[in-house]
């Protein structure tokens, strides 16, 4: 597709020298937009293009000018529940903006969107505020592109290398004093067979119980076939899959859980995911025992992982809450921004 200068292609995945160029470009962009966020590694980048799709389908395109990468777009398919949306990347060599290259990029992921039958677009938006840092260049293009925000994020990390470890200690004591009749148990994916059914309940609960803010989310049924494709597909992309959950000794229901993962080749980051506790387990501090024990256990298999990162919705409060205690500490502010397609 030719559009003036700039050609819009699908990324060939043995077309070695526009991957190269398009993994360069996404290093440029990241270094110059999203420095100290995490970002996915070249690894990454390359097996998340590859590995087949089980649950979410990513179709990237690179934008060139003259045959050199300028600009690429990354669309997100979900193929298992949530089929009316998809999630849209756009990045542009800093010194090729503002000649609506992102804006040509986008439309071709929303042509896809609607090819598709997707009816909702999302994409995150890192938010400029006094003293981040941040410029408002992606915020503005959203909202030129008819994008409204959603869900307003609060991205926090931990310095695994300052955390006091005793501090953590006592926290964890404390908190096992509430916590009489449960049983944490940590592993790396993929969980042990008695655990699947509980964490795909768990799994579900994610897609209601926490904050959405205006975000497009609809409830899923998590199954236990999908909790295995998602380990699959986390293996395939070369990610490792930490979980720690409370398991209630009496029924041997999963009360509480917490996962993390680290990604291929990034030896300084790893990305906090789902934490959870079972509405009729909450008030036990399985959420802070979890989330400890699962560090815990990173530091055992990754111990050169300095930093952790998270995510949350602002109105968080209790998230936010366990976050701090543990030495999380204020990094940006994301937002969600979304657009239904016309
Ligand atoms: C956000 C980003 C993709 C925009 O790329 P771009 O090619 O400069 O955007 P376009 O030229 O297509 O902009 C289209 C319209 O968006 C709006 N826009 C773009 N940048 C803007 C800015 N800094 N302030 C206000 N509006 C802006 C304008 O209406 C613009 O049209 P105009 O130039 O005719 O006024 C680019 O800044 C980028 O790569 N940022 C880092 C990655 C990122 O944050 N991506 C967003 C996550 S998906």
């Amino acid at each position: 597709m030719t559009n003036g200068q700039l050609e819009i292609s699908a990324l060939d995945p043995l077309d070695h020298d526009t991957v190269d160029q398009w993994l360069e470009l996404c290093q440029t962009v990241d270094d110059h937009d999203f420095a100290n966020f995490e970002t996915p590694s070249e690894a990454e980048l390359l097996l998340g293009h590859m590995a087949r799709p089980e649950e979410v389908r990513r179709l990237h395109w690179v934008g060139s000018v003259d045959g050199s990468v300028v600009s690429c777009a990354e669309a997100r398919l979900y193929d298992a529940d949530n089929t009316h949306l998809a999630g849209a990347t756009v990045k542009v060599h800093p010194d090729h903006r503002r000649k609506g290259y992102a804006r040509l990029l986008l439309g071709a992921i929303e042509d896809q969107a609607r090819r598709e039958e997707r009816t909702t677009v999302v994409s995150w938006f890192l938010k400029p505020y006094e003293g981040s840092g941040v410029d408002g260049h992606a915020v503005g293009f959203a909202a030129a592109q008819g994008y409204g925000p959603t869900l307003e994020t609060a991205v926090r990390r931990v310095d695994l290398l300052e955390v006091k470890e005793d501090r953590l200690d006592a926290l964890y004591r404390e908190a096992l004093a509430k916590a009489e009749g449960y049983r944490i148990v940590s592993f790396p994916d993929p969980a042990p067979d008695e655990y699947a059914e509980g964490i795909a309940y768990l799994e579900g609960r994610m897609y209601t119980d926490m904050p959405l803010g205006d975000m497009d989310l609809q409830p899923a049924e998590i199954t236990v076939e999908k909790v295995r494709a998602r380990e699959r597909q986390a293996r395939r992309r070369g990610l490792l899959s930490l979980r720690t959950i409370a398991v209630h000794e009496e029924t041997g229901t999963v009360a509480a859980m917490s996962q993390l993962e680290t990604a291929p080749g990034d030896e300084l980051i790893a990305r906090q995911g789902d934490t959870i506790a079972d509405p009729d387990h909450r008030g036990h501090r399985l959420g802070l025992l979890v989330k400890i024990a699962n560090q815990r256990q990173l530091r055992s298999y990754r111990p050169r992982i300095r930093y952790v990162h998270t995510g949350n919705a602002t109105v968080n409060d209790h998230m936010v809450a366990v976050n701090e205690a543990m030495g999380y500490r204020m990094l940006g502010m994301a937002e969600c921004y979304q657009k239904e397609l016309a």
